[in-house]
């Protein structure tokens, strides 16, 4: 097929799209390449599209390059009540076992629409769940939206659909949560749209799961209708982090066109009728069950990862404690069960006790985690690590006004330490303190531009300080369009 860029340009072109957004255009794709990406030059004000192939290639690509690229290389087609028996299946099966299960203990949820384009699939959890939980208000449901592009982001915020978003969706749908618009549109009630979080996340990044951006401890991922556009690596790379951003029992959505045991290997997959799940499960219930419905109640909080070992530090001989090394690979591979069981429970060494710390937490067994950390703190009063997980728990817990004093104590201990500023800043938010909010904020400003771009934050799992700062002016980004 005749082109008109040559045809070494599209190779290196698409090699960068495909490692920066993750999408993938292999050559029977290029026509649509070079048509997309034409329009993006013009976006960009360049009449010269080679010119501009090169500038994006070989300068640092911001959020703006990311933000028009988006725009112009993917597809947003999306509609409400989409793939109908995953959403009856959601009705039927998903949500009531999770009420079951936690209507008499800690009533939350939460749910992310990974991908959501223009809203019409966050929206549809948001009433599937609003139709099944009469009273929402006795519930903690937290439905995180989030895509790649901004400006997809700012209409599905607006809320205002037309005919065509509706064109799978059965009748009451629309008559029963939308208001009709004179200009012939329809726009979701104000109950349902406050229960939809929209943020900014380039899913080719490796920025999830973290409870900085909100991306753990989910209970259900929807992520359909993206994954199919991303190289086979990609795809399995992004699946396995979608794996972490699970609690035990939660469950992937994909579309029915996106199924594959080869690329979902970690999951186990269940079936329901018309649809094929992901759920995460055990190793153990994994090799004795395949493809049932496992209906084990899922459990919460997923942290970030222990930090690398810092290269600039001198390496201080150490033992290898194999045992910690084991059940550091089974953390790393998100199996928080096997963990538990093999670490020692009682005379731990410091490191071992923080990881059993964060796999009872993934598990769900706060309060063992929480015994655990005031056992930690009792033993080292000056580790801020400590101060920070053990905050990081106590929010989960809904007990924002301990979080606060640990993560006082967290700053107390290291005045540098961005992440405790970070997250007490998000507890003041919750709080409803804007003034406290605000000085938080700054304060991660102030830190985050003493810092190289390059330099990895102290207990963030890698993030650069570079990289933190572009997804807070993301973030903040996205929610000045609210
Ligand atoms: C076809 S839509 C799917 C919408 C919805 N999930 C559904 O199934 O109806 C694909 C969405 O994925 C988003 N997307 C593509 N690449 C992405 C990436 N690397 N990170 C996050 N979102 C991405 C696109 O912007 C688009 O809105």
């Amino acid at each position: 097929m005749k082109h008109a860029l040559p045809e070494n340009t599209l190779l290196q072109l698409s090699e960068f799209i495909s490692s920066n957004l993750a999408l993938h255009f292999p050559q029977k794709r290029w026509n649509d390449l070079e048509r997309n990406i034409i329009s993006a030059s013009k976006e960009f004000g360049y009449n010269d599209v080679e010119k501009f192939i090169q500038h994006i290639i070989s300068s640092p690509l911001t959020r703006e390059n990311v933000e028009i690229l988006a725009a112009n290389l993917t597809i947003n087609e999306t509609y409400f009540w989409r793939e109908p028996q995953t959403f009856e299946a959601l009705e039927q099966k998903i949500i009531p076992g999770l009420i079951r299960h936690r209507q008499h203990g800690e009533r939350r949820l939460r749910i992310w629409s990974a991908g959501c384009s223009t809203g019409e699939e966050p929206y549809s959890i948001a009433i599937a769940f609003s139709r099944l939980i009469p009273n929402m208000k006795d519930w903690n449901i937290s439905i995180l939206a989030t895509d790649i592009s901004p400006r997809i982001l700012h209409k599905a915020i607006a809320g205002e659909y037309g005919q065509w978003s509706f064109r799978g969706a059965p009748q009451w749908l629309k008559e029963n949560y939308f208001i009709q618009k004179p200009n012939n549109k329809f726009e979701i009630i104000p109950d349902i749209k406050s229960m939809v979080k929209y943020e900014y996340l380039n899913l080719a990044e490796d920025i999830y799961p973290s409870s900085l951006n909100d991306t753990n401890a989910m209970d259900i991922i929807y992520c359909r209708n993206v994954l199919m556009y991303f190289t086979q690596d990609r795809f399995r790379q992004v699946s396995r982090r979608l794996y972490n951003s699970l609690v035990q029992s939660g469950y992937l959505v994909v579309s029915a066109s996106e199924l594959s045991m080869q690329n979902f290997s970690e999951f186990v997959p269940v079936n329901v009728p018309g649809m094929v799940l992901y759920q995460k499960t055990s190793k153990k219930i994994k090799n004795q069950n395949k493809f049932t419905f496992v209906e084990s109640p899922p459990e919460s909080v997923v942290f970030q990862m222990p930090p690398e070992p810092d290269n600039n530090i001198e390496a201080i001989p150490q033992k290898i404690d194999p045992v910690y090394e084991e059940t550091l690979n089974s953390y790393t591979q998100g199996n928080y069960e096997d963990v538990i069981d093999k670490l020692p429970k009682d005379d731990q060494t410091s490191e071992e006790r923080i990881l059993l710390i964060r796999a009872y937490a993934n598990q769900g067994k706060l309060p063992e985690a929480i015994e655990l950390c005031k056992i930690a703190i009792a033993n080292d009063k000056i580790d801020p690590r400590l101060q920070y997980l053990y905050a990081t728990i106590l929010q989960e817990n809904n007990q924002l006004d301990e979080a606060v004093e640990s993560l006082k104590r967290a700053i107390y201990l290291d005045s540098n330490f961005v992440l405790s500023y970070y997250a007490l800043g998000k507890i003041y938010e919750r709080l409803g303190n804007v003034k406290n909010a605000n000085k938080c904020n700054k304060n991660v400003l102030t830190i985050l531009s003493k810092c190289s771009q390059d330099e990895i934050l102290f207990e963030s799992e890698g993030l650069t300080a570079g990289r933190f700062k572009e997804i807070i002016n993301a973030s903040n980004q996205t929610r000045a369009l609210e």
